[in-house]
C-alpha cells in the first residue's frame, strides 16, 4: 500500500485498477477487484480482450521500432505492468525516448516508483483532453523531439472519454512529423447483447463509464494518415486497416487470434490500427 497517493477515494471502483486486475497486476483495491469481478462473472473474455490490447501494443511498438521511431508519447498509458513501452523499446534501442501519461494517481505513483530516476523515461499525470498542455508540458520537450518521427499511442483510453475526441487526436496529429505512427485501440459499438449491456452497466460505476463509438468514428481519428493494412502481406483493401486487436498483425507470441475466445464481442468490437503521417492515403 505504500504506493498508493493518501487522498484516493478506495470506495469507488477505477477502470484503470480494474484493468491492471484483468491483466494480473496487484495495483488494485477491493472495490476494484468486486467490480472487476461481477464483469468478469457475466464477460469472462473481457480479460482475453485486456490482453489481446496489450499485444496490440507490443506489435504496434515494434513496429515502430522496425521503421526507425525510438520515441513514444504513450496516453492512458495505465499502471505499469508487464510489456511496458519502455521495455518493448530498450530491448531494441537502450536509447529510446518514451513518456508516459496518465490521469489516475495509483498509475503514475506506480510509474514513478517503477521507473526512478531514468534519463530516457518519465511519466506525468496529465489529462488527454488537454493536448496543449502534454504537448507543451516540459517532460514531452525534454524527452521527445517533434520535428522528428514519434509514435504517439491512444491505446485502450478514448474509449473512457465522453464526446468529440477527434478534438483530442487532431492537435496530436497535427504536431506529430511526417513519418511518425498514430496507434489507436477502442472499444466499438455494435450489436447489443445481455453481456455488453451488463458490463456498460458495470462501468456506470467507475469515473469512466465506457463510450462506444462506430468503426467509421474510430477510422476518423486517423484524420489523412494512411492506415497500414491489418494483414502484413496485403495491400489496404476498404475495411481491412481497422481490425480487432488480436488481428491487427499477429505474431507467434500471440495466444488470442484464433482462440474461441476470439469470436466474443469483446475481442471483436476491440479495434486497433496504425496510422503513418504523410505516407499517402
Ligand atoms: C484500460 S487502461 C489502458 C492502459 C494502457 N494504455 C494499455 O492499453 O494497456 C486505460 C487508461 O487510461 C487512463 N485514462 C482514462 N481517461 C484518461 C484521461 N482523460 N487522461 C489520461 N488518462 C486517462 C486510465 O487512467 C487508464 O490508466
Amino acid at each position: 500500500m505504500s504506493w498508493a497517493p493518501a487522498e484516493l477515494d478506495l470506495t469507488r471502483p477505477n477502470a484503470a485498477r480494474m484493468y491492471d486486475y484483468f491483466l494480473g497486476g496487484s495495483h488494485n483495491f477491493a472495490a476494484d477487484r468486486r467490480a472487476a469481478d461481477a464483469v468478469l462473472a457475466v464477460a469472462p473474455h473481457v480479460a482475453d480482450a485486456a490482453r489481446a490490447n496489450r499485444a496490440f501494443l507490443r506489435r504496434a511498438v515494434h513496429y515502430a521500432l522496425q521503421q526507425g521511431i525510438h520515441q513514444f508519447l504513450d496516453l492512458g498509458s495505465g499502471i505499469p505492468t508487464v510489456g511496458n513501452v519502455h521495455d518493448i523499446a530498450h530491448h531494441v534501442n537502450a536509447d529510446a525516448r518514451v513518456l508516459y501519461v496518465d490521469v489516475e494517481p495509483v498509475a503514475v505513483a506506480h510509474a514513478r516508483a517503477l521507473l526512478g530516476d531514468h534519463p530516457f523515461v518519465d511519466v506525468i499525470q496529465a489529462d488527454i483532453c488537454f493536448p496543449d498542455f502534454i504537448l507543451q508540458n516540459p517532460a514531452t520537450q525534454r524527452l521527445i523531439d517533434l520535428t522528428r518521427p514519434v509514435a504517439v499511442l491512444f491505446v485502450s483510453v478514448l474509449h473512457f472519454i465522453p464526446g468529440d475526441v477527434d478534438a483530442i487526436v487532431e492537435p496530436f496529429r497535427a504536431a506529430m512529423s511526417p513519418g511518425s505512427a498514430l496507434v489507436i485501440s477502442h472499444a466499438a459499438s455494435g450489436t447489443t447483447t445481455a453481456e455488453t449491456e451488463e458490463v456498460q452497466r458495470l462501468y456506470q460505476r467507475t469515473p469512466t463509464p465506457l463510450q462506444l463509438r462506430s468503426a467509421a468514428d474510430i477510422e476518423a481519428l486517423f484524420g489523412d494518415f494512411t492506415m497500414l493494412p491489418a494483414n502484413r502481406s496485403t495491400v489496404r483493401a476498404s475495411g481491412t486497416a481497422l481490425v480487432p486487436v488480436a488481428q491487427w498483425r499477429p505474431d507467434a507470441d500471440d495466444q488470442v487470434a484464433g482462440s474461441p475466445a476470439s469470436a466474443s464481442p469483446f475481442l471483436v468490437r476491440f479495434l486497433g490500427s496504425v496510422g503513418i503521417k504523410g505516407a499517402g492515403r
